[in-house]
């Protein structure tokens, strides 16, 4: 939409993949995963919705028709946690669904009917991004359902990001360019190697509908929810980056392990999502589970992943005229997980591991460097 949200892919956090509607998904979860975005640099690395998924609400509406916070989770209403994170220059997200009901089993109110009242009801609270889910939706056309929500965040006056979360079943990014800034493209992630590279499969077709303002999203990151190796989730994060899929993190961060951190806090790869083009990657090759996906970026570089599905060490390669680059005598590789730089005559390739990705930033030069030196490139290496 033409509402200047969103020109960038959103960042931020979501409870979902480390909670699910356990208990532990409540005000303390929030304010504190609110309180490490400060404490450890992720706001300064552009994080910045902290969002509630489904299970926030009680089942039923009050006697005006509002919504109710569940008291056990949000003893002090939905209100106060969004003051909490607005003062730390943070914003917060909701959930609710194109439906009379939510997806839990409890049965918690959707907003098929009230989409005018919630959507009051949300900015009134200070809320800034809406997740807007499938379930229960009556068989109602989506893009009417869908349009009907957005159409009431306007009236509320808020700037308000809206995610759209159909799950790909109606085409959306054919139809929501002007609805959301983001829609879902497949069903849900799950924190295994085959689900992200399933979903990864089934978005990167979609590159020609992503731009600034209306994202394709293949869900949220699993990374540091502990089923898939860290070279899995380096993995992970790099796609979604070339991809210029939204970064909410999933995982709770109050446990978060070093490692975790340092993948979801990579201020290189985080530059390759966020980059203002706004273009998708596109698949260059991908004979034998040997992927390079490439991506243009605003500086006229190209990030490039060197993507291993297969489940042995492989050597991966393509050129700089394959990814798109201009002739040049020479070209700079920025090495994006090891912080190193070198340079090539042409040729782009590494020995990358089992399920690993080497993610490189290249640039035309004018002539050689004289430092660094041209050496091969490889995660081996380091
Ligand atoms: C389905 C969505 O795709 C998930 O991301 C999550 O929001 C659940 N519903 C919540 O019930």
């Amino acid at each position: 939409p033409a509402d200047g949200l969103a020109l960038t892919p959103p960042m931020g956090f979501n409870n979902w993949n480390s909670t699910h509607c356990r208990a532990e998904f409540n005000e303390d979860m929030v304010k504190g995963i609110a309180d490490l975005f400060v404490e450890k640099g992720l706001k300064d690395a552009g994080y910045q919705y902290v969002n509630l998924d489904d299970c926030w609400a009680l089942p039923s509406r009050d006697a005006n028709g509002k919504l109710v916070p569940d008291p056990a989770r949000f003893p002090n209403g939905i209100k106060a946690v969004a003051d909490y994170i607005h003062a730390k220059g943070l914003k917060l997200g909701i959930y609710t669904s194109a439906g009379t009901k939510t997806c839990n089993s409890a049965g918690f109110p959707g907003a098929l009917g009230h989409e005018y009242s919630d959507a009051q009801q949300f900015a009134d609270w200070g809320v800034d991004y809406l997740k807007y889910d499938n379930c229960n939706n009556q068989g109602v056309d989506a893009k009417q359902r869908y349009t009907t929500m957005r159409d009431a965040l306007k009236a509320t006056g808020r700037p308000i990001v809206y995610s759209i979360c159909e799950w790909g079943q109606n085409k959306p990014w054919e139809w929501a360019t002007d609805i959301g800034q983001l829609w879902r493209t497949t069903g849900d992630i799950s924190d295994n190697w085959g689900s992200m590279l399933s979903i990864l499969k089934q978005n990167l077709p979609l590159a020609p509908y992503a731009g600034p303002g209306h994202w394709n999203d293949p869900d949220m990151l699993e990374v540091g929810n502990g089923g898939m190796t860290d070279t899995e989730y380096r993995s992970h994060f790099s796609m979604w980056s070339v991809m210029a899929a939204p970064l909410l993190i999933g995982s709770d961060l109050r446990k978060a392990s070093q490692a975790t951190f340092d993948i979801l806090d990579n201020k290189e790869v985080i530059a390759v999502d966020q980059d203002p083009l706004g273009k998708q990657g596109t698949v260059v090759s991908s004979e034998a589970g040997r992927w390079v996906v490439a991506k243009e970026m605003s500086d006229g570089s190209r990030a490039v992943a060197l993507f291993n599905e297969s489940s042995s060490a492989q050597r991966i390669a393509t050129t700089a005229r394959a990814v798109g680059l201009p002739e040049a005598d020479a070209y700079t590789l920025r090495d994006l997980w090891q912080h190193r730089s070198y340079n090539t005559a042409s040729t782009i390739s590494a020995t990358v591991p089992a399920h690993g990705t080497v993610l490189v930033r290249v640039s035309a030069d004018r002539r050689w460097a004289a430092n660094p030196p041209a050496v091969e490139l490889g995660l081996d290496s380091g």
